[in-house]
């Protein structure tokens, strides 16, 4: 095992294009999991190949434990990858596939049989191991490229989108099970993801991402609770925050955002002050409700579509942020409600559940601390 630490690292892949990673400090301690989180483009893979040895870092260090490993090939930094394509030897069996790499170390013969006893055993192969991948399902070849790339006791495992090629149920089962085997191993992993679920659900830490920066490294609770700043907001959650960006004005018993689109109490009228003449509001849509009790803040919004989700409907409606300006708002309430187009429709949530951020910035304030939130780097 081992911790993994990225100091000030940067990766320009050509002259005059913008760096891919750009900057980035980050520690994850040993036997971690944190999880890159992002939009595409944002430097993800680039991050986990400069970690692997795959691509050179242009500027920065990168340390496993006290070693400087900048300069050692990928060979001699022991880590496990897995890729999305999990690009198994198609002519060779599962077996084949899990000794190889040991095989072309020269690794003993009887240290592989137990490595392959073990692996099989920790990931349900033993009934495949004569099988060809071609003979395999999707879930199953992922075992075993993720069982591959165990064989060689990784101090690092690094997991690049493993997922994504697999259906929505296998994919959460999947998820289960590398959980389970993180739990069980302990490896320090790093593990890249755009799938926001997965980053929740696996992490113990979560980076967001966004043009090759760190835009906040948290805990899940953490990133979903006090996003950093409205492009975390925004992204963390599914659907993600609801964000209008619009001029306050005070007429001594509410604030009210945009044309009456929402009203606030006068609580919240020093931060406004400070933030100036107009903020960016955020409220999640599973905290908007129609009939909150002792819920002091009101949303108007006119009724656009309404989608039946089973357990749930979510709203889309337009809240009326200026004469000219239209910000859309999405809601998750009850699936029995029924409501037209067109309708309006006057939404309700706790005070609390109200997020104040600023508007040229996007740096969440603080709203009972009302000092700028910090970005939990470490
Ligand atoms: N080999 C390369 N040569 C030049 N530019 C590259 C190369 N690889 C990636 N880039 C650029 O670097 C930036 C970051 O790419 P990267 O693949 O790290 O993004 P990502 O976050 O993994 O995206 P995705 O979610 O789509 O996989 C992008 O702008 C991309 O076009
Ligand atoms: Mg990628």
């Amino acid at each position: 095992m081992a911790r993994v630490e990225l100091k000030d690292a940067y990766k320009q892949y050509g002259k005059g294009q913008a760096p891919a990673v750009d900057g980035v400090d980050l520690t994850i301690d040993e036997g971690e999991l944190v999880v890159l989180l992002g939009p595409s483009g944002c430097g993800k893979t680039t991050a986990l190949r400069m970690i692997a040895g795959l691509e050179a870092l242009t500027a920065g260090e990168l340390w496993f434990g006290d070693r400087l490993v900048n300069g050692d090939p990928p060979d001699r930094r022991n880590v496990g990858m897995v890729f999305q394509n999990y690009a198994l030897y198609p002519h060779m069996t599962v077996e084949q596939n899990l000794v190889f790499g040991l095989k072309a170390a020269r690794a003993p013969k009887d240290e592989i049989r137990r490595r392959v006893a073990e692996i099989a055993g920790l990931l349900g192969l033993d009934p495949y191991l004569g099988r060809r991948p071609k003979e395999l399902s999707g879930g199953q070849r992922q075992r075993v490229a993720l069982g591959r790339a165990l064989m060689r006791r990784p101090s690092v495992f690094l997991m690049d989108e493993p997922l994504s090629n697999l259906d929505a149920n296998l994919r959460e089962q999947m998820r289960i099970e590398l959980a389970r085997l993180h739990a069980q191993l302990g490896i320090t992993t790093v593990y890249v993801t755009h799938d926001q679920n997965e980053a929740l659900t696996l992490a113990d830490r979560v980076v967001v991402m966004d043009g090759g920066k760190i835009r906040q490294c948290g805990t899940p609770g953490e990133v979903y609770g006090q996003p950093a700043d409205a492009f975390v907001a925004g992204f963390i959650g599914s659907p993600g925050m609801n964000l209008w960006t619009a001029g306050w004005d005070d007429d001594g018993e509410s604030v009210w955002l945009g044309e009456r689109a929402l009203r606030l109490p006068r609580s919240f009228l020093p931060v406004l002050e400070e933030l100036g003449p107009s903020v960016t509001v955020g409220i999640r849509p599973e905290q908007l409700g129609l009939s909150h009790t002792g819920a002091d803040v009101e949303v108007t919004c006119q009724v656009e579509l309404l989608e039946q989700l089973g357990s749930h409907a979510q709203l889309h409606a337009e809240v009326a942020l200026s004469e000219q300006a239209a910000g859309r708002l999405v809601a998750r309430l009850d699936a029995a409600l029924e409501v037209a187009r067109g309708e309006q429709l006057v939404l309700t949530a706790p005070s609390g559940a109200v997020h104040l951020f600023e508007a040229g910035t996007g740096r969440r304030v603080d709203v009972a601390r009302r000092s700028p939130a910090t970005a939990f780097v470490r």
